[in-house]
């Protein structure tokens, strides 16, 4: 069997690309310490293993085989567990953690793909029993026959270590109505799993799913699906959580009561910004290696101003100025999806009815007005549906059986330029019209939308036909086969608790692990002129109130 490597880097470093790779199974300690393990990893030392092969598969792109130290080797690796490589050679260009997926790591015998035994090593790793060759002796340490396939991808799925605020339960699951007993700041969810408010409140529950997902990783038997796990000492992180449930709070604690001064929403907010700026940590990185949630538009409305620096866990950036979220500091999540997913999809061009579907809130103001002059264009197209009027009102049900029998679905910007309408219509199947010139869309940077969404500039969207053209232009094939990719990618935008591969929760953790490069760059930019007083809270004062910005 081989093992196998894949690796994007520079083609000027791959010239000189080491010889051996040495790997360590990190954090197996656990596992193995009542029993000594067969498998080809330490979890204490890094071991060398032979190049036996290098496939150059693009341009910066290259597939590494190793060979395992005898015929009769076994990986064991268990799920769960991650493994590091380090290459041996000058320049140290690997140096990284990588969970075993089917996408990063699997086993081939002899090299031969043909013959790979388990495309998807969640099972072969678990599963030593696969990996295990039992006619071959063990001592036969000249003849590396019996080969592993790694496939490593850099970057894109290392586990990000998250350290996890112990808040004060009053700004998250005491939201939740849960009850701490004693000084426990974090529910068991071993016995109970609390449920977020439903209905809209849903969409913007990032917060809660992110937060269930890094209590999670310190469960034993967690998944190899895992992008991110908590650790306890915040030196050791890559990220540093902030676990305030910031849009639930603005939707049930926006009001001020009579007996109050200020919202609850607002309370919490400055309590928050008064503790964390306190923290060591906080002054350590000035901010910028946290993360804190902000996912409806509403929320942290007033702590935004002073915890900028962080990187935020957003919608869109339609309601802040660019000096405060922008795209390149912070990351966009999708919106959970409120009407049903449409599992077990055998419709088709033909059998969905309505061409083109939309169902919303009329706008007048800001990029709203699309909206209005989009009606006027196609309200007497008979295979059109479009009317005004909240998802709510008219019933989840309606909308998701509206969206189920329709070929293509309007998103037109609202009052900001996203809507959880779009990840509606990506749980429908339903192909996407994207009418918004500045929304953002998650994971943009390793998802291209144009091949299951179609996008239209506003100001060609509202000319006479073309629109409507445009649509009835788009073929039975065409559609097919972004009805077809949608069904791919729909898993990237559920939020589920247990978290699985690939899903919503995964893919958000990935997204910020790919900002943390930059993000320790920024850190050590910051403390070039560190040993002069520092301007206390720089670039507050230049920027102007969000009050201004609607
Ligand atoms: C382990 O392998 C055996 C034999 O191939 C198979 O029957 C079993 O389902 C596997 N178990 C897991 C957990 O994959
Ligand atoms: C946390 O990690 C740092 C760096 O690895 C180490 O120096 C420190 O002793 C650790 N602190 C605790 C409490 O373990
Ligand atoms: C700063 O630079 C060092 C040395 O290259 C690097 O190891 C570290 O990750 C960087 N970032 C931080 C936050 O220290």
């Amino acid at each position: 069997m081989n093992l196998e490597f894949l690796q994007t880097v520079d083609t000027q470093i791959l010239v000189s690309v080491a010889v051996a790779i040495v790997v360590v199974g990190v954090g197996a300690v656990f596992v193995f310490s009542s029993k000594k393990p067969k498998g080809s990893f330490d979890p204490e030392k890094f071991k060398e293993f032979k190049l036996v092969k290098r496939t150059q598969l693009s341009h910066n792109v290259a597939k590494f085989t190793f060979a395992l130290p005898t015929p009769t080797s076994v990986l064991g690796l268990p799920i769960g567990q991650h493994i590091s490589c380090r290459s041996s050679g000058r320049p140290q260009f690997i140096d990284h953690g990588l969970l075993p997926s089917s996408k990063q790591f699997f086993v081939t015998e002899n090299g031969n793909p043909e013959t790979r035994i388990q495309n998807n090593v969640d099972h072969s790793v678990g599963n030593r029993s696969i990996l295990r060759d039992n006619k071959g002796g063990e001592e036969e340490e000249e003849t590396p026959e019996k080969l592993v396939d790694v496939k490593c991808n850099a970057g894109d799925k290392q586990t990000l270590r998250v350290f996890l605020y112990d808040l004060h339960p009053e700004f998250h699951f005491e939201l939740l109505d849960w009850k701490p007993s004693g000084e426990s700041v974090w529910p068991d969810i071993r016995t109970k799993i609390l449920d977020y408010p439903g209905g809209l409140n849903l969409q913007h529950s990032i917060e809660y799913w992110l937060t269930l997902d890094l209590l999670a990783s310190e469960l034993p038997g967690s998944t190899s699906a895992r992008s991110a796990i908590r650790v306890r000492n915040s030196s050791e992180a890559d990220v540093l959580f902030v676990p305030f449930f910031s849009s639930l709070s603005y939707n049930r604690y926006s009001k001020v009561n009579p007996h109050q001064k200020k919202s609850r929403n607002n309370f919490l907010q400055e309590k928050l910004v008064t503790f964390l700026t306190a923290q060591p940590e906080w002054k350590r990185s000035g901010g910028r290696d946290h993360i804190v949630l902000a996912h409806h538009p509403n929320s942290m409305l007033k702590a935004r101003m002073k915890l900028w620096p962080a990187m935020f866990i957003l919608s869109d950036f339609g309601r802040y100025p660019p000096n405060i979220a922008n795209v390149e500091k912070d990351v966009i999540a999708p919106y959970k999806h409120v009407i049903r997913r449409y599992v077990n999809d055998k419709s088709d061009f033909d059998s969905r009815p309505t061409l083109l579907y939309f169902q919303g809130a009329i706008y007048r103001k800001d990029g709203g007005y699309a909206r209005q002059e989009l009606f006027y264009l196609l309200k007497d197209e008979k295979d059109v549906h479009f009317s005004f009027g909240s998802v709510q009102k008219g019933g989840i049900n309606s909308a998701s059986q509206g969206m189920h029998s329709s070929k293509f679905c309007l998103n037109i910007a609202g009052d900001t330029p996203s809507s959880n309408r779009l990840f509606d219509a990506i749980a429908s199947h339903c192909v996407p019209v994207i009418i918004s010139d500045d929304i953002e869309l998650p994971y943009e940077d390793v998802l291209d939308y144009s091949q299951f969404c179609i996008f239209v500039r506003t100001s060609d969207a509202i000319k006479k036909n073309f629109l409507i053209n445009l649509i009835r232009s788009i073929g039975k094939d065409e559609w097919t086969r972004m009805w077809k990719k949608l069904q791919e990618v729909e898993n990237f935008f559920e939020f589920q608790y247990p978290s699985k591969e690939g899903d919503a929760v995964q893919m958000i953790w990935q997204a910020i692990a790919r900002k943390v490069p930059s993000i320790k760059m920024k850190i050590n930019r910051s403390r070039r002129y560190s040993r002069f007083v520092p301007h206390k809270d720089r670039g507050l004062s230049s920027v102007p109130s969000p009050n201004n910005f609607w």
